[in-house]
């Protein structure tokens, strides 16, 4: 007898997430860091002097299973602020351990054997293995380059009785694309119809440029009303290290997520939630200012980069910004990505991760929430490039 256990993987296609390795790479190459999405700069101090409070003032100890009470309260003032949508905070909020966990949630409490779950490549790296590790099919659609927008039609031509949820993506990561006020109303006559369930990830919901409004599912109770709503306090706060985000959904819905998430996390970190509840109570403003500060950002990368090889249509919203490198080079994405690394010394992600079946083109993605002096440094290599 072998003293190896048997084991077959549930997931053998899945490997380290490209993310893990292009940071790894960068760092090893000393390469500026635009691929994986996560600032270089700290998180607001009045935010991380809250969290030392918190953690020095006997706030240790588990939280309540959705959250503690003053958090889930300034979640559903923001909501009501921004979606005029009202909640009720006790059993339509939950806080978690980042937006990853609440997205497995959602699926597991909804998905069963078999039941099929549309969504749209470039697609999000964890909503592919939830709905399989739920024993789910996830059903592949494609958002096609350049405006990476929704058909809808091919979405109703997708359709089966199996069917059971949508997961969409608003702003969008990786395209930077936004979903309209059109395209919720074509995704609740589809939903309601098939009486299907939908998972809004929204956690770039802040960050939407041009003076566009952000079209979150909460702005259509209707929508709402069969909606898993994701958002990440990590991102909208600079602390991606946090790993804290939250799910808005309708009661019966809810019920079955914490359900679920009671078994998968329990509970979020305390003093995280004490802090972020006494920034948002005090700090307003904060979520005031996020598009303009990141569409500066943008717009001076996309500035700094005017003079390169790379084509890019401005991101709609997210702090990514796709760039088609055909004019620079003929290698395939991830050799592409690998070569910048490490010859060029600018780190990015190759499109292809992003799809099941990777389309014949030649993008990677930047990441732009970074130091205004890294964005300029990393666009004068990539214009070196011609
Ligand atoms: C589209 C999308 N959804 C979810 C997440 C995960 O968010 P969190 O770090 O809060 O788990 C990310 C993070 O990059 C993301 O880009």
């Amino acid at each position: 007898m072998s003293s190896t256990p048997r084991l077959e993987s549930k997931l053998p296609d899945v490997g380290t997430t490209i993310f893990t390795i292009m940071s790894q790479m960068a760092a090893d190459h000393k390469a500026i860091n635009l691929s994986q999405g996560y600032p270089d700069y700290d998180g607001p101090a009045a935010l991380t002097e809250r969290l030392a409070w918190y953690t020095t003032h006997g706030h240790n100890q588990y939280a309540p299973l959705a959250g503690i009470a003053p958090l889930r309260a300034a979640v559903a003032a923001k909501v009501e602020r921004f979606y005029a949508h009202g909640i009720d905070a006790d059993t339509q909020v939950t806080v978690t351990p980042g937006a990853t966990e609440a997205i497995f949630c959602a699926v597991h409490a909804v998905v069963r054997p078999g039941d099929e779950v549309i969504m749209f490549d470039p697609v999000y790296d964890c909503y592919d293995p939830a709905v399989r590790l739920a024993g789910g099919v996830p059903v592949h659609l494609i958002l096609a380059a350049p405006a990476y927008r929704i058909d809808w039609q091919a979405v109703r031509s997708a359709i089966t009785p199996r069917t059971r949820m949508i997961m969409v993506n608003s702003p969008h990561n990786p395209s930077g694309s936004v979903l309209d006020e059109d395209d919720l109303e074509a995704l609740l006559e589809i939903a309601e119809q098939h009486d299907l369930i939908v998972i809004a990830d929204e956690v770039y919901e802040h960050l939407v440029f041009d003076g566009q409004p952000h079209w979150s599912v909460l702005r259509k109770p209707r929508l709402a009303a069969r909606s898993y709503a994701i958002f990440s306090f990590g991102k909208t706060f600079h602390v991606t290290g946090w790993k804290t985000g939250y799910c808005v959904a309708p009661p019966v819905l809810m019920t079955e997520f914490k359900r679920v998430h009671q078994f998968v996390a329990f509970v979020t970190a305390t003093p995280l939630q004490y802090a972020l509840a006494d920034f948002m109570t005090h700090h307003p403003e904060h979520l005031e200012q996020l598009p303009t500060f990141y569409q500066r950002k943008r717009d001076l990368f996309l500035a700094a980069m005017a003079g390169s090889g790379f084509r890019m249509t401005p991101s709609a919203g997210t702090f990514f910004q796709l760039a088609e490198y055909s004019a620079v080079s003929t290698l395939d994405d991830m050799r592409m990505v690998e070569w910048l690394t490490k010859e060029v010394g600018v780190a990015a992600i190759p499109m292809s991760v992003f799809y099941q079946s990777p389309p014949a083109q030649r993008y990677v993605r930047f990441c732009f929430c970074k130091e205004d002096d890294t964005l300029r440094a990393a666009a004068a290599k990539l214009c070196e490039l011609g």
